[in-house]
């Protein structure tokens, strides 16, 4: 194990030497300068965790050692050693960021050796601390998603385990459920965080253009190649490829990627010579990549070798436990950028949120909560102020869906008859027995539904 580093600065050396010796059985790597200046000049090189410093020196007084220490190494903990009787110095220092105090002269050995272990232990958990920290930072892909749902943790909890190993990823969902938030993160917690995410929108790229911009060019090779020119997949090297909508690619498109994906090289156009490249791809679709297979519209052959991981984001009328939170997270986020302070939200607010159907997703939530606290003139967010696009249509759609039921009814009513009647040889009596049935009711329907 590694010692703990201390470094003490005193210009006496006795008291070096009394640090020294009290270290001396302790896991305590001793640093002795009788010199602040030349104590401060190491203090890169050694990295300590604690500065003891006397307060009192020719050079330099321990006042502006600790003025030094806290501006350069925050993370360091000093200790000031101070003349007895001379509490005052010793508040000043605390005052001043010094973590304790230790009086001279050393005549209580426990209590000094006691307040240097704290010390050390104070710059210990300050480093752990910063490294939790460091994680938290890791994954910071995952600190701005919100997911309470079942349905969500699972996702995320599936994301965190993945992240770092290579398999492309596919994620499916409908428009605005999070694909690409659920990408980013993905990024973010794998070990190329630091290097490019490259989003592409498959469906913007116009198909002549597909080739040149996926793969590059070489200059010359056709009008306007002025250059040689990278494309995506070498701009992505060693990072994440992030295709949006990769259901709206060609097939001569989606040939070229498969080759590429599985050889894990791309020749330019041009160029004969192929090129190594190291990417995770994700790719993204709203749509049914199964169906567009079946339609011959995506080579079955490219959905297998993209479909290693799949992440299916619910729509939010499926995981409606998400909305408060969501809300809260979106109510924070524009009251911020807006410069507003909303503290309240309107009940009825939520009530609405719960029934309507949210075709738009996340990215409508997120909308309608912007507009509402861009409207908003008061702390309170107010139900006049959310506008939910489609609220009328969904009461239209229960109208219909009430037709659409009578309709059904009927038409199994039709069959059934139909088939009572077969099995009783039109004996509507028998047949009232069967169905329970009063035979009137028999003859009532069969003039409705089989009598044209
Ligand atoms: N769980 C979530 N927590 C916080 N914000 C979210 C969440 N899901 C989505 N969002 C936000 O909603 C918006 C839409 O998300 P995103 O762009 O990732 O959706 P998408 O599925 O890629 O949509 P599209 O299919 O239209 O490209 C973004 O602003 C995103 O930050
Ligand atoms: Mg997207």
């Amino acid at each position: 194990m590694q010692k703990d580093k201390v470094l003490v600065i005193d210009d006496e050396r006795f008291s070096l030497e009394f640090f020294e010796a009290l270290f001396a059985d302790e896991d305590i790597e001793i640093f002795k300068f009788l010199s602040a200046t030349d104590a401060l000049n190491k203090i890169p090189d050694i990295k300590p965790s604690l500065v003891i410093c006397d307060h009192l020196m020719p050079e330099m007084s321990g006042f502006e050692v600790l003025d030094i220490v806290k501006k350069n190494w925050p993370e360091i903990t000093f200790i000031m050693i101070t003349g007895y009787g001379t509490i005052e110095r010793a508040v000043e220092a605390i005052k001043k960021g010094a973590y304790d105090y230790i009086t001279k002269p050393f005549d209580n050995i426990d209590d000094i050796l006691s307040r240097v272990q704290k010390g050390i232990e104070n710059y210990n958990l300050k480093s752990r601390i910063k490294i939790l920290e460091k994680n938290i930072n890791d994954i910071y892909g995952i600190s701005n998603i919100i997911a309470k749902s079942k349905k969500m943790i699972e996702i995320i909890n599936t994301v965190k385990k993945i992240a770092g190993i290579n398999s492309t990823v596919l994620i499916t969902g409908e428009s605005g459920t999070g694909k690409e938030l659920i990408a980013k993160a993905i990024h973010n917690m794998s070990n190329r965080k630091n290097q490019r995410f490259l989003e592409i929108n498959c469906s913007a790229i116009p198909e002549n253009l597909q080739e040149s911009l996926f793969f590059g060019y070489v200059k010359g090779t056709f009008t306007g190649a002025d250059t040689t020119k990278k494309g995506y997949f070498e701009e992505a090297n060693k990072g994440t490829l992030f295709l949006d909508e990769i259901g709206e690619t060609s097939l001569n498109l989606q040939a070229k990627l498969l080759r590429a994906i599985q050889e894990k090289k791309i020749t330019k156009v041009g160029s004969v010579e192929p090129v190594d490249v190291d990417i995770r791809l994700i790719c993204a679709t709203n749509r049914n990549l199964e169906e567009l297979v079946e339609q011959k519209l995506f080579r079955q052959d490219l959905y297998y070798r993209i479909n290693v991981i799949n992440f299916h984001i619910p729509p939010l009328r499926d995981r409606k436990e998400d909305i408060p939170y969501l809300v809260e997270f979106f109510v924070k986020k524009y009251s911020k950028e807006f410069g507003k302070q909303i503290a309240k939200i309107e009940p009825d607010i939520f009530k609405r949120f719960y029934d309507y159907f949210w075709p738009g997703n996340v990215r409508e939530l997120e909308n309608v909560i912007e507009r509402a606290v861009a409207l908003s003139d008061r702390d309170v967010l107010t139900n006049d102020n959310i506008i939910l696009q489609k609220e009328g249509e969904l009461i239209a759609d229960k109208k219909d869906f009430v037709k659409q039921y009578d309709k059904a009814r009927a038409e199994f009513e039709r069959i059934y008859l139909k088939s009572l009647l077969d099995t009783c040889d039109g004996n509507i009596l028998k047949a009232s027995k069967i169905a329970k049935l009063n035979p009137a009711t028999i003859h009532r329907k069969i003039s409705k539904y089989l009598k044209k």
